[in-house]
C-alpha cells in the first residue's frame, strides 16, 4: 500500500541577490520529481550536493509550499490542501530528521525538552507525567537510558545525539520518517549502529523511511528501493539491493564509480595534476539555474548525443527481477 506519493513536484527559488544571481533569478531546486513509498519501504533518495533532496524533503512535511505538482498521502489526501487540525495531523504523521544534530538540538534545552517541545503543542499530549514514560521508553529504544532525559545535548557525542533526534523524530509516533542524511557526519564505525538502529525501528513500527544521502552505497544497503536525482528530476529508479550491477543511466554508473573510487580520487588527482572522477563529479553545479531543454545531465553525459541535447527524456520501463518496475531517463538505453 502506498503512504505517499510525489507527482512532477517543482519548486524553486528567486534569488534577487548572492552568488547566483549573475545567472539569472531562479534556482531550480526540484525540477518535476515524481515517485512513492510503500509502507514499511525504506525509500533512498541519492545524489549530488545540490540535486534538491533536501528540498523535496522539505516539500513533504511543507516546510515549503511546491509551485507544481501534487503530493498525496495515503490515496486521497492531497497535502497542499490541509490545514488547521488536518495539517497538524499530518506533520505527525511525517517527521524530520535533520542532518545536522548538533546544530538542531538546543543546548539550552535538556533532552526531555528536547523531545516534548513539538509534542507539547500537538493535540495528542498526554500531559507531562505520561509524556516522560514516553520519553524514556523512547529513548531506551534509540540505545540511549531513561537517566540521559535529564541532560543536555553537549553532553554527548555525535552517534547519540544522532538517536536522540531519531527520539524525538519518533516520540509522536510517525509513519513516515524522512531521515537526511543522517550518518554522513558520523565516524563509519558509527555510522552503522545508527544505519542498524534505524533498520530495527523500522521493522519493529511498522515505519516508512524516506533515507537521503549522497552516498550510493551506504543507500544501496540500506534501502529496500532507491531513486537517483540530478539536477532537481530523478534520472533512475530501481529495487536497491543489486543497483550496482542494474544501474543504467550514466550518472548512477558516474556515482558508483566515484564512490568506489572514494578516497583514493583527491589523491590520484593531485599526483597526476589531472581531473580524477571525483572532480569530474564536482566539476559542475549540481543544480539547475536555468531551464534546461534536453537531458539534464548531457553537458557531463559521456554517451550523449545529438538527440540528448535538444529531447528532454522520458522515463522507459526495464524488466526488473523482483517485480518491482526499474525506470530510467535516458536516450542512450536499448532495453
Ligand atoms: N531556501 C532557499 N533559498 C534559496 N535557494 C535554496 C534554498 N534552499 C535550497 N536552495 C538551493 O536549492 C538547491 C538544492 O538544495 P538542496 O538543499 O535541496 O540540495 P541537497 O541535494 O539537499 O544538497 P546537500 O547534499 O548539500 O544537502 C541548491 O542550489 C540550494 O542552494
Ligand atoms: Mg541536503
Amino acid at each position: 500500500m502506498t503512504i505517499i506519493s510525489v507527482e512532477n513536484l517543482k519548486k524553486r527559488f528567486n534569488l534577487e541577490a548572492g552568488f547566483f544571481a549573475r545567472f539569472g533569478r531562479f534556482v531550480y531546486a526540484v525540477n518535476g520529481v515524481s515517485f512513492s513509498i510503500n509502507e514499511n519501504e525504506s525509500y533512498g533518495l541519492v545524489g549530488e550536493s545540490g540535486c534538491g533532496k533536501t528540498t523535496t524533503a522539505r516539500l513533504l512535511v511543507r516546510m515549503y509550499r511546491h509551485d507544481e505538482g501534487s503530493i498525496i498521502w495515503r490515496a486521497g489526501n492531497d497535502v497542499a490542501a490541509l490545514t488547521g487540525r488536518a495539517l497538524k495531523n499530518y506533520r505527525e504523521k511525517v517527521k524530520y530528521v535533520f542532518q545536522d544534530p548538533a546544530r538542531s538540538l538546543n543546548p539550552r534545552m535538556t533532552v526531555y525538552e528536547v523531545l516534548t517541545a513539538g509534542y507539547r503543542w500537538s493535540p495528542s499530549w498526554p500531559g507531562h507525567a505520561e509524556a516522560r514514560r514516553e520519553a524514556a521508553a523512547i529513548l531506551e529504544e534509540t540505545g540511549l537510558s531513561a537517566r540521559d532525559l535529564e541532560r543536555r545535548p553537549v553532553e554527548f557525542s555525535g552517534g547519540q545525539r544522532q538517536r536522540i533526534s531519531i527520539a524525538r523524530g519518533l516520540i509522536m509516533k510517525p509513519e513516515l520518517l524522512i531521515c537526511d542524511e543522517v550518518v554522513s557526519a558520523l565516524d563509519v564505525s558509527v555510522q552503522g549502529q545508527i544505519l542498524n538502529l534505524l533498520l530495527d525501528l523500522k521493522s519493529r513500527h511498522r515505519l516508512s523511511l524516506l533515507f537521503i544521502a549522497h552516498d550510493l552505497k551506504v543507500a544501496s544497503y540500506f534501502c529496500d528501493r532507491i531513486g537517483v536525482m540530478y539536477r532537481g528530476e530523478l534520472v533512475e529508479e530501481a529495487p536497491a539491493d543489486n543497483l550496482y550491477q542494474t544501474g543504467r543511466h550514466p550518472y548512477t554508473e558516474l556515482l558508483f564509480r566515484s564512490a568506489r573510487a572514494g578516497h583514493f580520487a583527491a589523491k590520484n588527482a593531485a599526483r597526476e595534476g589531472g581531473a580524477g572522477e571525483a572532480e569530474i563529479i564536482r566539476g559542475e553545479a549540481a543544480t539547475a539555474l536555468a531551464e534546461i531543454t534536453g537531458c539534464f545531465f548531457a553537458g557531463r553525459c559521456p554517451r550523449a548525443e545529438e538527440i540528448c541535447r535538444r529531447e528532454h527524456p522520458l522515463w522507459r520501463t526495464l524488466p526488473s527481477g523482483n517485480g518491482t518496475a526499474h525506470r530510467v531517463r535516458c536516450h542512450r538505453i536499448d532495453d
